[in-house]
């Protein structure tokens, strides 16, 4: 029997840097046709709850965290595959809250598959347990509490449960959570009777949700799903998280617990390779600086040693960045956990090693009107890194050195990109560095468009005129989008 031949592909979107890069945006601007591609589906197969991501559309303000932020876009197919850690409760009240909002989701535009695994109560107590713990020595992953990395220890321990365990009540819930009970217990501490209760309460509500959300939604197998829908139309993967804090290629061990590269797909929703489309490989990174919450070596921190916490007078450049528009402006705020983003200077090997690891071949760059002007005239760009003293090449695992290596700076002029301007009219310091990020990228990695504004459609396109990859389509964004000129 061979592959069968299908109609269309999936394009892949990933992190390049340590999460929010602007991805839900992104998302939505592909979804919204911005590059003539009509998309049948938006497929979330990585991460869980532990993912922000916020999106200004029509006037609101849309948090998604489970949820494929394609619902926000009419006649788009969602799917959460068996890859995402799935918590029933926050995925219910996700929904509610998207729903408040006026969002419609039903079975013909949520599908969830019921192999993917549960994040139960326990799981997120024991993250909270084991973080503040490693936060008295110091020594504490800053994680997003969601339970992440214990609910990818069940699973890699064989006993973690899945949506379908849940539905069968098949016992395997209540015997993890005892186990888990008894495990607290032991390394942290007796529970006091009203945990216990809390615990008996979560654990109801969690059944409830499963059992309201196979109403709400239509349970399936992610790869017939895909199948199904490469039938009529390609399908967008929306990657959680970023390359820095894949488990693997990232910062290890301040990393989360699951894959933010590319393989992550095949594994989070179990299609054969030949599925994707390895030309269209979406990497999304911040045009001007860098972020990272959290704990792990962040060499190129503005202004290091207070985590984010920065004040106006003390650092001022860093805390200008962090805070250049409040809400519907994208201020460097978490939008899981409320924390301060730290920033970075612009980092070029690290993008370099991201989009060479995960098989970019579309680079896209957000903030590119950020910070303000007022705030900043010149910005240092990291163009390399030394270790020991030697010149850190380009064929070196750049993560196994990240937290002792030196940066190499040059200093660039700064002018936040204009939104109703072509990128060919743009001003000079932003075509600048463009040109040095495409230098350093190389041929083979297209930059369609940058994006200008936290709202959908707001974006330049830099190398590619709308026409080329099929028709423009409306997008009903509020902006109007930049057409460009004919050369790229
Ligand atoms: P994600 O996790 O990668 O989806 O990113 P987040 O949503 O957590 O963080 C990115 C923030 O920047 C959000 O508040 C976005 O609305 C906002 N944003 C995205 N692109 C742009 C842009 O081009 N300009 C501005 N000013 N804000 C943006
Ligand atoms: P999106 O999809 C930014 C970070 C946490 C912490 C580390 C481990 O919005 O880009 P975890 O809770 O996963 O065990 O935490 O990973 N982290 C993120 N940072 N954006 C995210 O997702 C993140 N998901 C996890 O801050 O440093
Ligand atoms: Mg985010």
């Amino acid at each position: 029997m061979g592959q069968k031949k299908l109609k269309h592909f999936v394009h892949l979107l990933l992190g390049m840097s340590f999460g929010d890069e602007g991805k839900g945006k992104v998302v939505i601007d592909l979804l919204q046709g911005v590059l003539g591609t009509k998309y049948r589906a938006c497929v979330r197969y990585n991460g869980g709850a532990n993912a922000g991501h916020t999106i200004f559309m029509d006037g609101k303000k849309y948090v998604t965290h489970q949820i494929p932020s394609g619902i926000l876009v009419p006649g788009v197919a969602n799917l959460i595959a068996h890859g995402v850690k799935v918590n029933p409760t926050k995925l219910l009240s996700e929904m509610e809250d998207l729903k408040k909002l006026g969002v419609k989701i039903n079975n013909d535009n949520l599908f969830v598959d019921p192999a993917a695994h549960v994040v139960l109560p326990t799981h997120v107590m024991m993250d909270i347990l084991s973080e503040d713990r490693a936060s008295t020595v110091g020594q504490e992953i800053g994680s997003t509490k969601q339970g992440m990395k214990q609910v990818a220890v069940s699973k890699v321990g064989r006993e973690s449960v899945r949506l379908h365990d849940v539905l069968m009540g098949n016992g395997k819930l209540e015997k993890l959570v005892s186990d888990h009970i008894d495990f607290i217990q032991r390394n942290y501490r007796p529970l006091l009777q009203e945990e216990f209760d809390r615990i008996e309460k979560d654990l109801a509500a969690l059944k409830d949700s499963v059992k309201i959300l196979q109403h709400i939604a239509t349970f399936v197998d992610s790869m017939i799903f895909i199948r199904e829908m490469l039938e009529e139309g390609p399908i967008l993967g929306e990657g959680a998280q970023g390359f820095g804090l894949d488990m693997d290629h990232g910062t290890y061990p301040f990393v989360t617990s699951s894959n933010s590269g590319s393989g992550a797909f095949i594994e989070g929703t179990g299609v054969p390779f030949q599925w994707l489309d390895l030309e269209h490989v979406f990497g999304v990174a911040k045009f001007w600086y860098e972020t990272r919450v959290g704990q792990g070596p962040f060499p190129t921190d503005i202004s290091p040693g207070v985590k984010g916490w920065y004040t106006k007078e003390e650092h001022p450049l860093a805390y200008a960045i962090q805070n250049a528009g409040e809400h519907e402006e994208g201020s460097e705020k978490g939008a899981t956990t409320q924390r301060p983003r730290q920033v970075g200077y612009f980092d070029l090997p690290f993008l370099q090693y991201a989009v060479e690891r995960s098989g970019v071949t579309h680079l896209i760059l957000t903030k590119a009107d950020r910070p303000r002007e007022e705030d900043c005239k010149k910005l240092l760009v990291c163009t390399g890194y030394r270790s020991d003293g030697s010149l850190v090449g380009p064929d070196e695992n750049l993560m196994l050195m990240f937290d002792s290596v030196e940066p190499e700076y040059v200093e660039v002029a700064f002018v936040p990109a204009a939104r109703d301007v072509l990128f060919d009219d743009q001003p000079e310091p932003v075509r600048r560095h463009m040109r040095l990020i495409k230098r350093r990228l190389g041929e083979g990695v297209e930059v369609p468009f940058m994006s200008v504004g936290p709202k959908p459609g707001q974006i330049v396109y830099v190398d590619r005129a709308p026409s080329v990859g099929g028709t423009l389509m409306k997008n009903g964004a509020e902006d109007r989008i930049i057409v460009p000129s004919s050369e790229g």
